[in-house]
């Protein structure tokens, strides 16, 4: 499957990131192949996506925001869209645009498809290996959710809805048009709602169309509409060889729409 964003190696690196020790906790405990010594599981999975979800919740909590409504831009394999249903129990519809088949499909198998599936991890410098990874316990933890799924880039046509929460989490820099994805976002968002954006800052000529939108501060995209709700910096984790993983540095602003 050819794929305009990642190949198959990129979505093993994705799913050991989000989903490793949730498949830990069904009960898989063999070490993972590797073609070299083992490595712990710390060095493999990514702690961002529960603490960027920790992070949404004390800011809808300290703004007595309750959304019942979500939109999340670029989710990859859906593991902050899940963190965030599980702690807001007042969410019922999700809607999430992922332009990348490979990611899209996989993510429709783990939050909306209950089944036993092979994902893809990494073995070695050009291996890869896979587990057998049962879904439906994270499915039917999302059944009172009415997804809706978007194999598609986000624009200003993917939807006419409006949103209580709309999340966008280390997107920006990896998109042709950064302001115009932002703006997109913003227009989205219903007002007394929340824009949750967060961003490595890891420009490259890759994707941007124009040098001049690269931002050297998320910030700078919310106008006086805008009241920031809170700002932190974490840590995210991806592993691209066996015992090689970058850590990146990830921003993240939440903002609520005031006018
Ligand atoms: C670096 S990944 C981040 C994935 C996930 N949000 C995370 O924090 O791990 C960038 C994601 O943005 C998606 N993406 C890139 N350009 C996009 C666009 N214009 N609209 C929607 N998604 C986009 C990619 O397919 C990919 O899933």
């Amino acid at each position: 499957m050819e794929d305009y964003y990642l190949d198959e190696r990129g979505l093993a690196s994705y799913f050991e990131a989000q989903w490793l020790d949730k498949v830990r906790e069904s009960g898989f405990t063999e070490p993972l192949l590797a073609n070299s010594k083992q490595v712990p599981d710390s060095f493999i999975a990514s702690l961002f996506f529960l603490a960027a979800a920790d992070f949404i919740d004390v800011g809808l909590s300290e703004a007595s925001l309750a959304p019942t409504n979500l939109l999340e831009v670029g989710p990859a394999l859906g593991r902050s869209c899940y963190e965030l249903i599980k702690r807001t129990p007042t969410l019922r519809k999700v809607t999430l645009v992922e332009p990348s088949e490979r990611l899209f499909l996989n993510m429709r198998k783990l939050l909306m498809e209950s089944g036993t599936y092979d994902f893809p991890y990494i073995k070695g410098l050009k291996e890869l290996a896979s587990i057998e990874f049962d879904t439906s316990a994270i499915v039917g933890s999302c059944s009172h959710i009415r997804f809706k799924s978007i194999n598609a880039v986000f624009d200003s046509k993917t939807t006419s809805d409006d949103f209580d929460m709309t999340v966008c989490l280390n997107v920006v820099d990896q998109c042709g048009e950064p302001s115009k994805l932002v703006r997109d976002l913003q227009a989205r968002t219903r007002v007394n709602g929340v824009l949750v954006l967060s961003c490595s800052y890891q420009w490259s000529s890759k994707h941007l169309k124009n040098p001049d939108d690269a931002s050297a501060d998320i910030n700078q995209y919310f106008n006086a509409n805008w009241t920031k709700i809170g700002e932190t910096e974490l840590e995210y984790r991806f592993r691209f060889n066996e015992r090689f993983s970058r850590l990146f540095l990830s921003h993240v602003v939440m903002y609520m729409r005031t006018g």
